[in-house]
C-alpha cells in the first residue's frame, strides 16, 4: 500500500504530460460527446429498441403504444439526421491504377470532381487518367508512388502541397494482401504489407486530415475490409492489418465529433473481384473461388461514395458482407477460428477464381 502511494507521488512529480510533449506527444484530448452523429444515432436507437422491449414485457405496456412512440423518437432522427454535406473539391485517391480505387476515381470524376490518382503503376494510372479525361471531361493529376516504403506518405503529402493542389476529398485505398501461412512469409513482405495498409493509411490521414480541419471540411474514405472482423488463419498478417484499420477508422470518426465539417467514413468490402486476390495469391482460397461471395468493384466503390455522401462512419460493400461481419462478430471463439480457416484454405487447383481484368484502357468503353 505504502509503495503504491509513492509510485501514484513519483507518477504525480514526474508530470506525464510533460513526458509525452518530451517524446512529441502534445497529450491534447477535445472529446465531444452531445453531437447528433450516426453514433449517437445509434445509440439512441438502441436505448429506446432496450427501453420499448422492457416496457411491453416487464410493464405489461400496450405494444401497439410502445412502438408508436418508440418509432416518433427513432424514425425522424435516422431519416433526416445528420445531415452531411455531398463532398466537393478536389480528391486524392491511392489505390487509384486499378480495382475499387480505379471504381471510385470514376464515380468521384463523374460527380464533377478533379482527380489526384496516386499508385505505382504508370501506365495503368495514365489509362484511368485517359478514361477520366474523355468520359467525364475532369482533370486528372497522376502520381507514382511506392506507399510501401518508409517516409512515402510524407513525400507524397509534400509534393501535392508544394504543387499548390488543396485537397478536399482523401480516399486510402492503396492495399496489399498476401495469402499463406505467417512462419512462411518473408519479414520484408510482412513490413511492406503493414507500412502500405497501416502506416501509409494512418500518416495521409493525419497530414490531409489537419489540413482539413483547418479549413474546416473534408472528406475521407478509408478501404478497409471484412477480413477487419474476421482472425484469419491462412491470411494473418493482412487480416491483422484490416483490424487496425477498422480499430484507427472507427476511432477517429468519435475525436473528428469535435470537428462538424470533416467526415471519416470506411468501407468494409466483402471478397472483390480485383487483382488484389491474384496479387495476394489467394485465387484458389474458399472464400474467394468458392464461396460464391465475389463481388463486383464498381458496385463496392458506390457503396463507399454513398456511405461518404451520408456521413456514416461505416459501410459494407453488400448485404452479404454486412452478414459476413456480423456473423464472425458473434460466433463464438472456436467456431470463429474454425470458419476463418475453412474460408481461408487452398482448394488445391480444385476450383480457382476467374482473372480480373487488369488493363484500365478497356474499361473506356463501358465506363
Ligand atoms: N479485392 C478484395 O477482395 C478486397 C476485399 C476487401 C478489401 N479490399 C481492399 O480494397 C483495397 C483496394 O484493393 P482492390 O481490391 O481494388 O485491389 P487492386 O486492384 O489490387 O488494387 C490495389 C491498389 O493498390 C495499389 N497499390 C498496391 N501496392 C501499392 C504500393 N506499394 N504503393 C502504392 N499503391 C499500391 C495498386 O496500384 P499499383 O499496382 O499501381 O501500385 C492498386 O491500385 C485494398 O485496400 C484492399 O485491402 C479488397
Amino acid at each position: 500500500m505504502a509503495q503504491a502511494r509513492v509510485a501514484v507521488k513519483e507518477g504525480a512529480e514526474q508530470q506525464p504530460s510533460h513526458a509525452a510533449i518530451d517524446n512529441g506527444n502534445p497529450a491534447n484530448f477535445k472529446p465531444k460527446y452531445l453531437v447528433l452523429d450516426d453514433i449517437n444515432i445509434d445509440l439512441i436507437t438502441v436505448g429506446v429498441t432496450t427501453c420499448t422491449l422492457i416496457s411491453i414485457f416487464a410493464f405489461h405496456l400496450p405494444a401497439v403504444v410502445a412502438i408508436l412512440v418508440a418509432a416518433t423518437i427513432i424514425l425522424p432522427l435516422r431519416i433526416f439526421f445528420p445531415r452531411p454535406t455531398t463532398p466537393q473539391g478536389l480528391a486524392l485517391i491511392t489505390g487509384a491504377s486499378s480495382g475499387i480505387g480505379a471504381e471510385l476515381s470514376y464515380i468521384f470524376a463523374e460527380r464533377g470532381h478533379d482527380l489526384i490518382l496516386v499508385g505505382r503503376n504508370e501506365d495503368q494510372l495514365d489509362a484511368v487518367r485517359s478514361n477520366v479525361e474523355k468520359k467525364y471531361g475532369k482533370i486528372a493529376y497522376t502520381i507514382a508512388s511506392d506507399l510501401s516504403l518508409p517516409g512515402a506518405a510524407k513525400q507524397l503529402y509534400d509534393r501535392v502541397k508544394n504543387e499548390g493542389f488543396t485537397v478536399d476529398i482523401l480516399v486510402n485505398g492503396a492495399g496489399l494482401g498476401a495469402a499463406g501461412e505467417t512462419l512462411e512469409q518473408s519479414a520484408e513482405l510482412a513490413e511492406r504489407m503493414t507500412t502500405l495498409n497501416c502506416i501509409a493509411l494512418v500518416q495521409l490521414t493525419q497530414l490531409f486530415g489537419k489540413d482539413m480541419v483547418r479549413r474546416g471540411r473534408g472528406w475521407i474514405l478509408q478501404i478497409s475490409s471484412v477480413g477487419g472482423w474476421m482472425v484469419s488463419p491462412g491470411q494473418n498478417i493482412y487480416h491483422a492489418t484490416k483490424h487496425y484499420v477498422r480499430a484507427f477508422s472507427e476511432a477517429l470518426s468519435i475525436e473528428l465529433r469535435g470537428y462538424p465539417g470533416v467526415v471519416n467514413t470506411q468501407l468494409m468490402p466483402g471478397p472483390t473481384h480485383t487483382q488484389f486476390v491474384t496479387r495476394a495469391h489467394a485465387e484458389e482460397t474458399f472464400m474467394m473461388a468458392a464461396s460464391g461471395a465475389m463481388e463486383d468493384p464498381k458496385s463496392v466503390a458506390l457503396a463507399g461514395y454513398n456511405g461518404l455522401c451520408k456521413g456514416k462512419r461505416m459501410v459494407f460493400s453488400s448485404w452479404n458482407a454486412a452478414g459476413t461481419a456480423l456473423m464472425m462478430h458473434l460466433a463464438p471463439r472456436s467456431v470463429h477460428l474454425t470458419i476463418a480457416s475453412l474460408m481461408n484454405s487452398p482448394l488445391r487447383g480444385m476450383v480457382r477464381m476467374n482473372e480480373p481484368e487488369k488493363d484500365q484502357r478497356v474499361r473506356g468503353s463501358d465506363l
